[in-house]
């Protein structure tokens, strides 16, 4: 007998900030047989995504290609490309995931100037803007949906105040990506980078990201210096080291990959690429309009339910992440307690959250194919018995009806 038994999952209703579920269409097109990369369906298959790639990202640009690896090997394959040791370097911080873009920055060498906001705080885009003017950074490097604080940083006003300064704009669109606009373009964003694991509800492992012929510029200068070091004839900057760090993360090798000369670098992630290509499918067919009205919808029903709960929801709630939800843990409530026990008896997962917001909210996202009525009613049902268990008095009943109410007032389907 095998001593390690057989992988069976449980079946979860995953309402986190990712990883999310998965439509079975997407896992099904992750068990077709493996084809060779350089295989003319193969070759297909990647125009095509970059095709449905560019549509998501909101883009013309020639570059929207998934890097292999979970989202932060986009965002380090951005930052590595874009970022030469002594560059100045703009980091906008408001939660978690501010603190990641720095320390990526300080690892290709950039010298890093920060501005903060409290947790569950935006900036004005004015102060970024001024900072800009003052710092006088090549590169701002800034996320659009934190989901640690559950909050959304407008981009526009930035994006066109980069432009202007010549600096470059790069955007962790990890949690916004297919589940709330990013337009690339018409934001000026230089160089975003998405996660498949959440609003796409495809698994993680890949990430897709896009960059304009700015930010192609820069890359490609970087890239001459290391031919010329291969060729023996390092030019002055290559005696300075310029070249980028990472072969693996290497836009500039990347992009040759994915161009019509096919230049081969690593083995494409034959199964990660079908279930992204479906994903985006899935994704197009709903339209990108549609999906974010969805996606509306149902932070509206989950928000009513909460409130109808008299749970306090945490932050600014004038720059909401309409896809994560945080809700203040009430006085003398245990949260990881509430967290198991919708787990273990229920199925359902939600999030708990980091450094100063541990132990004080949690988050409770609605992502891609776990954002649905059903799942937002299951999870109201479930989290208002969990809390009485607890002992919180609280208006009974009356969560999963506020959310009725609001399906049934938007006319939601049955
Ligand atoms: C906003 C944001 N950026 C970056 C990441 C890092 O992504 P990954 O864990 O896929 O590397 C996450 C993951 O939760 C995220 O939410």
């Amino acid at each position: 007998m095998n001593a390690y038994p057989e992988l069976s999952p449980s079946p979860r209703t995953i309402m986190t900030p990712g990883p999310v579920e998965v439509d079975p269409r997407v896992l099904r097109a992750m068990s077709y047989p493996i084809l060779g990369q350089f295989d003319p369906e193969f070759t297909a298959l990647m125009n095509n995504t970059m095709g449905m790639l560019r549509e998501l990202f909101q883009t013309g640009n020639q570059w929207a290609y998934p890097v292999d690896g979970t989202s932060r090997s986009g965002i380090e394959a951005v930052l590595t490309g874009l970022i030469e040791p002594g560059d100045r370097v703009l980091v906008p911080i408001y939660g978690r995931f501010g603190h990641l873009l720095v320390e990526i920055a300080e690892r290709c060498g950039a010298e890093v100037s920060i501005i903060e906001r409290a947790w569950g705080e935006v900036f004005d885009p004015q102060e970024v803007i001024d900072a800009i003017h003052r710092e006088k950074p090549k590169l701002v490097a800034l996320v659009h949906g934190e989901t640690s604080t559950g909050r959304l940083q407008p981009l526009a006003d930035i994006g066109r105040a980069c432009r202007e300064a010549d600096v470059l704009l790069a955007v962790d669109a990890v949690a916004t990506i297919g589940g709330v606009p990013v337009e690339s373009d018409a934001w000026f964003l230089d160089a975003v980078i998405g996660g498949t694991q959440k609003c796409l509800s495809v698994p993680s492992g890949m990430s897709p990201i896009t960059y304009n012929e700015r930010a192609e510029r820069k890359i490609l200068t970087r890239k001459r210096v290391e031919r010329g070091l291969r060729s023996g004839d390092a030019d002055e900057n290559a005696a300075t080291g310029f070249r980028i760090q990472s072969n693996y993360l290497d836009l500039s090798q990347l992009q040759d990959y994915w161009s019509p000369a096919r230049l081969n670098h690593h083995t494409e992630m034959t199964s990660m690429l079908y279930g992204l290509h479906e994903g985006l499918r899935i994704l197009l067919a709903e339209g990108l309009t549609a999906r974010f009205a969805r996606h509306r919808l149902h932070e509206e029903a989950l928000v009513a339910g909460i409130t109808a709960m008299e749970l306090p929801l945490y932050g600014d709630p004038s720059c909401k992440l309409p896809v994560v939800t945080c809700v203040a843990i009430p006085d003398g409530i245990d949260g990881e307690s509430v967290r198991s026990m919708l787990l273990h008896r229920f199925g359902i997962e939600i999030a708990s959250s980091f450094g100063p917001l541990k132990g004080r909210i949690w988050r409770i996202g609605t992502m891609g194919y776990s954002c649905s009525r059903k799942n937002v009613l299951h999870t109201l049902g479930a989290f208002e018995a969990v809390l009485a268990r607890h002992g919180l008095k609280l208006p009974a009943g009356e969560a999963v009806q506020a959310a009725l109410d609001v399906y049934d007032r938007h006319g939601a389907p049955v």
